[in-house]
Parts: C-alpha cells; structure tokens; sequence
C-alpha cells in the first residue's frame, strides 16, 4: 500500500510503495534537490534528515549509522536518508542546503566538555579599509556590505575542507585539518583558500565597490602547529573552540603583512609542510613576537607556479552559476541542437532536472577536498545515469555543451586557465561516472 512521504519547508508531498527505495532514492526519483556527496554510502552524513512525524515508520538504525549517530552526538530523530527506507507516512525536513555547511560539520566531531590536541592550520585574514568605506559613504549598508565580505572571503574557506571558526572585528578566522589529514594536505588547503581569498576580493572590488572607488584589501597569516579543540564554555553554553600557541601566533603572522606589505604571509612550519617545487615565494621576513625569544621566519605567498586545478575552479564558480536556471537553460539547448535524440531521455521537468545538475556541478567543486566521498558520489550518478538510458557516445556531447556554457557564461570573467581547468574536471568527473563497476 503507498504511503506518504512529506518534505516539510517546501510542502511537497510524494507518494511511495517501494519498501525497497530510502528517503534519498525518493528525493531524487522525484526531482528534489538533496545534498548526498557520498551518493548514499553511509559515508558523508550530508544527507541527513530530521525525521518530524512517523520515526516509528522507518527500519532501525545499521550498527554504521547508529555509530555515526554517536560520534557526532545526534538526538533519535535525525537519520541518514540514504539509509531510512520508510514503511509508512513520514514528515521530515532536510538539515544541510548548501555544501558551504558541509564543512562546518566537523565542529560536530570535536570533543564536547574537553579538548584534543591535533596538527591544524590556522588561518588570520584581516579586512583593510572597510572603516572608510562605511564612514566615507553614508547611505552605505553596512550590514549588507560585512555579510558580503564575511560571504565572499569565508566561501575559500568552506571550499577547501576549513572551519570559519571566528569573526573578531574585521578578523575572518579559518581553521583546516581538525577531522584530520596529511600535514601537506592541512596546509595546502589553506594556502588554496587564503589565494582564494585573494582572488575573491580583487573580484569584489573591480565588480561590486568599482562605482564607489575604493579598494578594499586583505592581509592574511596562516600557521600550522598543534592546538587544541573541542567544545568548551560554561555547562549550558558550550562552544566550538580551538586554543594553543599556534592560533596566538598565526594572528601575529598576519599582524606582520601590516608592515612588510606582503597581502599573504606563512611560517615555516606551514611551508615546511608544503610541496616546495609548486610554491611562488616572494620576500622573506624576520619577525619579532612579544613573549618569544626567537624571531620567527615569514615568507611571502604569491600563488602556485602550475595551475592549480581546484583553485581555478573554485574561483570561477560563483560568476558560472550566479544565474544558475540561465545557465542549465543554455546548456540543455546546446546538448539538444548537438544531439537531438537525447531529448527523449528527459522524462521531467526540465527546470527542476537543470536546478539539479547545477547543484550537482558546484556539489562537485565543495567536494574536490574530500576526493574519496566525491569519487563514491560520482561512480553512484554514473550508475543511475546507465538506468536513464545514458551511454558512453553521449558523454562527450554533454562535455562539449558545458565547456561551450561555462565559456558564453563566464565570458570575459575568465582567464586562459579556467576553461583548461573545467576540461581536466569534466574528463575526471566522467571517466569516473562512467566506471562506476570498479568500487
Ligand atoms: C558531466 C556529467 C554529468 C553530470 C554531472 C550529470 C548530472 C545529473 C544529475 C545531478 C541528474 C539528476 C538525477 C540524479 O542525481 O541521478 C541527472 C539526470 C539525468 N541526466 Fe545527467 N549528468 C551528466 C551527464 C549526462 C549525460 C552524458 C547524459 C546523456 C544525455 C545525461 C542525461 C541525464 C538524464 C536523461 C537524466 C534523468 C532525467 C530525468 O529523469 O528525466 N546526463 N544528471
Ligand atoms: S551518508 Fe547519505 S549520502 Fe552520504
């Protein structure tokens, strides 16, 4: 007998009477956008649902789902929807929209009452002249304008596997590697995220502020050393913290690009941590620190030697989907004029079918920092999309239309790099849909 299946928060209600098909298989058999970076192995946890009425209507919890449930401290009401198969009605609302949210999860894995010590990178970016901005322009929305700040340079941040741990003044604070992970991985990711940074700042004055003829600019100090986190505070105010002399001091390397004049500073810890051969260093600064006897060495970041595929990809996400309906809108246009017969394949509403694909493309740039659930999620979509009547001929179609999209999108927003970089991606993103036996 079919039951009922209602996603609170867009009232959508579906129909089902498959006991064979989980929560997630029903979002996506119905159109409705539903993060699962893992493509429902139990692995991400980015598919989470609370469940709000009809918890007695599901099959219990695996012993892998009941662990994660555990770790991360979850009350019975939340499950993973790759893993829930309802047997009856069910009302339930999806808890993570966005993959910028992904990242924040791991606070969820620190300890709660005490801390632990871990190797992380901390990361210190400093906005100048933003109290001339809001003074010298009085009709200014300060508000808009800091959330846009705060938005643009935290984006970097979540994209590369880091924590917006902090805003203090005109501080954004990251931290990178509190789940984990090699030295060099740790600190990769947070000199991808501070020239990310850069990047997205330079873009914000030239597009957003170039009418109001001022430029903003950042400093940026990132250390790496082993701190302490976990969840501390009052008993009935716990908070995510990080502590240790490596955050103390990651704040003095950014303090120090005031007066050396170099926009991103690192330490030696955090360049001995980094593949030498693909770094673009600049000057080299000593340092004195209050409290300590030995200068510390700082080097001036200026960027990678070779193009770094994530970066370039990460930087031209948000101009490639700022309209994301244009965007699917011109692509399947392109997929159909180069191979009409596809258009039989699509059975749903296009609109919706674009929202998805769209999602699933910046899905897939969030994901490039976790590359083992992102390859798991690439090798399931490949699998449904041979259910969809897809074979390997129409691939390079599909290819071909979007570079032609993400180049008439981006139009003069990109450099020689970005369309390189988007065809290295595509070809990975394929060539792993397309073996998704080999698990
Ligand atoms: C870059 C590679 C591709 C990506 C990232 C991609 C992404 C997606 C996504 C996210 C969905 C939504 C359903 C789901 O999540 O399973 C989807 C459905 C679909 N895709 Fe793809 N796709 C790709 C390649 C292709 C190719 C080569 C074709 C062949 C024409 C194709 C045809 C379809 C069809 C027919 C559907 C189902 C539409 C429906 O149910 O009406 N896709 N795709
Ligand atoms: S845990 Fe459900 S999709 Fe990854």
């Amino acid at each position: 007998m079919s039951h009922k299946i209602t996603y609170s928060g867009i009232n959508k209600v579906v129909e089902n009477d498959d006991e064979f098909s989980s929560i997630l298989d029903l979002s996506i058999a119905n159109q409705i956008p539903h993060l699962h970076e893992c493509g429902g192995h139990g692995r991400c946890t980015t598919c989470r649902v609370r469940i709000l009425e009809g918890l007695e209507n599901l099959n219990r919890k695996s012993q892998t789902e009941q662990e994660t449930s555990f770790i991360r401290k979850w009350d019975p009401s939340i499950r993973l929807a790759c893993q829930a198969f309802p047997h009856g009605d069910i009302k339930l609302q999806r808890l993570i929209w966005s993959m910028g949210e992904v990242n924040q999860l791991q606070t969820e894995l620190a300890p709660v009452g005490e801390a632990d010590e871990r190797p992380i990178a901390i990361l210190f970016c400093d906005l100048r002249n933003f109290t001339s901005l809001s003074s010298e322009n009085l009709n200014f929305d300060i508000a808009f304008m800091l959330n846009r700040f705060y938005t643009v340079l935290g984006d970097p941040i979540l994209m590369n596997n880091g924590i917006i741990y902090q805003y203090v003044g005109d501080e954004i604070v990251g931290v990178f590697g509190t789940s984990g992970g090699t030295r060099e991985k740790i600190c990769t990711d947070a000199i991808r995220a501070a020239l990310g940074m850069q990047y997205a700042l330079t873009r914000l004055n030239s597009m957003e502020l170039g009418d109001l003829d001022i430029e903003l600019k950042s400093g940026i100090g990132i250390n790496f050393g082993k701190a302490y986190i976990g969840h501390l505070g009052h008993p009935n105010h716990k908070q995510f913290s990080v502590i240790g002399d490596p955050v103390n001091v990651a704040s003095k390397v950014q303090q120090h690009t005031k007066s050396s004049g170099a926009s991103i500073l690192i330490s030696k810890p955090v360049l001995k941590g980094l593949p030498q051969n693909n770094l673009l260093i600049g000057k080299t600064f000593m340092a004195t620190i209050p409290g300590k006897e030995q200068q510390l060495e700082l080097f001036e970041l200026l960027g990678f030697k070779e193009m770094d595929l994530a970066l370039e990809l990460q930087s031209s996400l948000h101009e490639m989907l700022n309209d994301q309906d244009g965007f699917a809108s011109i692509f399947y246009d392109k997929v159909f004029a180069l191979a009409p017969a596809v258009r039989n394949l699509f059975k749903k509403n296009m609109t919706d079918q674009g929202r998805l694909l769209t999602h699933m493309l910046g899905g897939i740039v969030y994901s490039l920092a976790r590359p083992e659930h992102l390859a798991l999620g690439l090798k399931k979509l490949g699998e449904s999309h041979v259910r969809y009547g897809v074979i390997e001929a129409h691939y390079p179609v599909v290819k071909q239309a979007l570079l032609e999209t993400i180049d008439k999108t981006l139009g003069d927003q990109k450099t020689d790099k970005t369309l390189i970089a988007w065809n290295q991606a595509l070809d990975h993103v394929i060539d792993t849909m397309q073996n998704w036996e080999n698990e």
